[in-house]
């Protein structure tokens, strides 16, 4: 059986770190506030000249190097943003270019903060079906350019970064990607979007939510999905080493692993210092604990987020 197994995974972060009282000498908020009901301290802004696409391709270079292949062996690369360069082209092929990589597939995918779950089912299925052999997977936002910083309930919550993964398709391996679970249902749209876009206000829009709709929402579709995901693997809840979660609020964190009777100590936790950097979160949760040693090869691994939409999904992934 041929299977997309990670060789290397690769994050970046604008140089620039905010923390909570920072924010409140410009916002109405409290350092207290934020953490009591979010687990957020810090965030890095993009500053002059770190936009996504150039924070995805430090993120790139750093999982090509972990797994220590040439940027000329890539010939797929799916990125997952909301927040291009431009509106097209795709930010993928700003970063295919900035990598020196003459010729591969190249193009974005817009799910918001499960974007980069989608980018992974899409690469592998690109790679089992054989029209790719070695893919990057990137997540990469800069949400700090749409945030509107009059609106105190949702500037405080993002930030910027980036993350990354080389996979590669391999015949037979014991691990790498065992199964992906994805869904949409775009009758939430009013709760989490953007309030513009070049079809229609011709602007790039702000990040308006009703909160605590988003937070019902979540805390059921990601114990769901990730059910589902484990299910398809043949697996079970029992059998996860690490929870790799998107980085939205650490109680929706706490909230699903306790549906699922996850311990604690099994959930990835960078919300704290990242805040929800959207489709950037779970490759920067993934690439922080392998770096630090808490990942493993061989460790079982259940990757899940949700977004606007909403659209919401898992994976399971033996590393
Ligand atoms: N600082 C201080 N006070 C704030 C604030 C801030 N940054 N933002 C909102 N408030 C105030 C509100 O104005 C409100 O005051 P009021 O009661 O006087 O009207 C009060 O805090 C409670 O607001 P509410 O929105 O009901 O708070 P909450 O407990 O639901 O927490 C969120 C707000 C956003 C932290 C929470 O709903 C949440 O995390 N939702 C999920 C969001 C998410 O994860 N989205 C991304 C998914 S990809």
């Amino acid at each position: 059986m041929r299977r997309s197994v990670i060789l290397g995974t690769g994050s970046a972060l604008p140089a620039r770190r905010v923390s909570n009282a920072e924010l409140s000498e410009t916002v109405d908020t409290s350092d207290e506030w934020i953490v009591e009901r979010t687990g957020i301290r810090f965030r890095h802004i993009a500053g002059e000249g770190e936009t996504t696409s150039t924070l995805a391709t430090d993120a790139a270079r750093a999982a090509l190097a972990a797994a220590g292949i040439d940027a000329g062996a890539i010939d797929l690369i799916v990125l997952a943003t909301a927040t291009p360069d431009q509106t097209f082209p795709a930010t993928a092929t700003l970063v295919q270019a900035a990598l020196g990589i003459p010729d591969c597939v190249a193009f974005d995918v817009a799910a918001v903060c499960s974007g980069f779950l989608y980018a992974v089912q899409v690469a592998d299925s690109m790679i089992r079906a054989g029209a790719a052999n070695r893919a990057l997977v990137i997540g990469a936002e800069t949400f700090s350019r749409i945030l509107d910083w009059q609106d105190r309930a949702t500037c405080v919550l993002f930030g910027d970064g980036a993350g990354a993964i080389v996979l590669e398709g391999q015949a037979g391996p014991e691990n790498g990607i065992l199964s992906t679970r994805l869904h949409a249902d775009g009758r939430h749209n009013g709760l989490l979007y953007v309030d513009g876009g070049p079809s229609t206000t011709q602007t790039v829009g702000h990040v308006r939510m009703k909160g605590r709709e988003v937070f019902r929402h979540a805390v059921v579709n990601l114990a769901t999905v990730m059910g589902e995901a484990l299910a398809a693997a043949g697996l079970t809840a029992a059998d996860v080493d690490w929870v790799v979660p998107h980085q939205a609020n650490a109680r929706i964190l706490d909230a699903t692993a306790r549906k699922l009777d996850l311990a604690p100590e099994k959930v990835i936790v960078t919300v704290d210092r990242h805040a929800n950097t959207s489709a950037a979160s779970v490759p920067l949760a993934l690439d922080t604990a392998v770096r630090d040693g808490r990942i493993q090869r061989g460790d079982l691994l259940v990757l899940e987020a949700m977004g606007g939409g909403f659209t919401w999904g898992a994976a399971v992934v033996r590393y």
